[in-house]
């Protein structure tokens, strides 16, 4: 990723990192690579554990079986079985994932995410905490389009009936599914719900849904999320068929979808609650919910959505030297020693040229330097952005004024 997109990447990665540590999280680093055991634990029956990881034998003897990282939830969790940090324990994360998919716009085989995990409580009001920090977030950044679907998966008590009165339902439909879940629908039945070819979308329009079926604790459970939603006025829709494509998930579990992408691919963020999983990385029984929010797709919504995720900082002052490039040299310096972002063209280029480039940088002032300039020992300072007159300033005064324009404008 080159500038100016890297540059909107960080921007991106500063404000979710101030958002959610003024909530409590804290940054957890963890490795981009481990044991394949840690990330098969995801979801045996899923593609990004099936199909999609990335996985290599080391030079140890005997060697280790490793993959790279296809998502963020595992490792968090395994480092929390190994540490015990106190609870609740509350991490965020940034980083990239690795999954071996089929490229297109908005899916690549390594892309970025932005993360919590919430371990250590089953209150359903951190689910609304998590939730509702996501959403503050897209808000934040400028997003309007960004909408959420809300479903609940239910738990060990109640998914295990459900599920069986799913496989039956699809098994007497078997032959109308598509071509894969014809033969696959055993594996997982839910995921037949996630699927979009038309053949299962039609094959279920009256196939039983989880939500429908919930024991009293989860269906008090997800009535809880969906009124402190409410009550912080978040906005979201139930999606009984959500099901999403990683199998740890237990009660609630939602997406957030940017109808500017309009495409396949418009999932910004998704998570939920889990259940088992700490247990199964060797630690206390422990439940936990979290999110994670693929950050290219955030830049794709804010581009489709005309967001200008420009930072303030970056090149403010550009400096056209048309006398040889010292008074460039000399001007880029004395601003950066002052903190004012600067910069300047190369190679004793035309004005024509060196415009072009200050146009280029995102300047909203340039310093001219020509021959006349310099005879009188005077900059001209000249508006790029938000209009008004070029002028002739000392060029004793000129960082002292700069400063001061500056400061009128930040
Ligand atoms: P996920 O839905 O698989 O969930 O991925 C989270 C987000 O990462 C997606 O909503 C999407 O924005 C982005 N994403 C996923 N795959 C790709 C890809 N190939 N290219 C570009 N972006 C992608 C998880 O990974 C869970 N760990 C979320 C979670 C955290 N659940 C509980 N805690």
């Amino acid at each position: 990723m080159l500038a100016p997109a890297s540059g909107h990447y960080q921007r991106l990665v500063a404000v979710f990192a101030s958002a959610v540590e003024r909530a409590g999280y804290g940054l957890i680093i963890s490795p981009m690579f481990e044991d394949i055991a840690v990330f098969a634990r995801v979801g045996e029956s899923t593609d990004v554990v099936r199909k999609e990881m990335y996985d290599f034998f080391d030079r140890s003897t005997p060697p280790n079986h490793l993959a790279l990282r296809p998502e963020g939830t595992a490792s968090v969790v395994r480092a929390f079985a190994q540490h015990r940090p106190a609870l609740p324990f509350k991490a965020w994360y940034v980083g990239p994932s690795f999954r071996y998919e089929a490229p297109q716009a908005g899916r690549y085989r390594q892309h970025h995410q932005l993360g919590v995990e919430a371990l250590g409580t089953e209150d359903p009001d951190l689910d609304v905490e998590v939730i509702a920090l996501l959403a503050a977030y897209y808000c934040s950044l400028g997003l309007r389009r960004v909408t959420l679907r809300l479903n609940s998966l239910g738990d060990a008590v109640c998914r295990p009936a459900y599920r069986a009165e799913l496989g039956a339902f699809l098994a007497a439909r078997a032959d109308a599914l598509c071509d894969e879940h014809r033969v696959r629908y055993t594996d997982n039945p839910l995921r037949v719900l996630d699927c979009k070819k038309p053949p299962c979308v039609a094959a279920t329009v009256d196939a039983p849904f989880q939500i429908d079926r919930l024991c009293e604790p989860c269906a008090a459970h997800i009535a809880r999320v969906g009124e402190g939603l409410d009550a912080l006025g978040v906005t979201f829709s139930v999606d009984r068929r959500l099901v999403r494509g990683l199998d740890y998930y237990t009660r609630t579990t939602f997406e957030f979808a940017a109808e500017a992408l309009g495409s396949a691919q418009d999932a910004v963020g998704g998570g939920g609650r889990y259940g088992g999983l700490v247990e199964e990385m060797g630690g206390p029984p422990t439940p936990g919910v979290g999110f994670g929010c693929g950050i290219e797709r955030v830049l794709l919504a804010c581009d489709a959505e005309g967001v200008d995720l420009r930072g303030p900082a970056g090149v403010e002052v550009f400096v056209v030297d048309t006398t040889g490039g010292a008074a460039a040299r000399d001007l880029t310096h004395e601003l950066r020693l002052r903190g004012i972002g600067s910069d300047r063209a190369w190679d004793q280029r035309s004005f024509k040229a060196q415009f072009k480039a200050a146009d280029r940088s995102g300047a909203r002032l340039a310093l001219v330097v020509g021959p006349d300039e310099a005879e009188r020992g005077a900059v001209a300072l000249k508006p790029l952005r938000g209009g008004g007159e070029q002028r002739e300033v000392a060029r004793s005064e000129v960082v002292d004024e700069v400063e001061t324009v500056l400061d009128v404008q930040r």
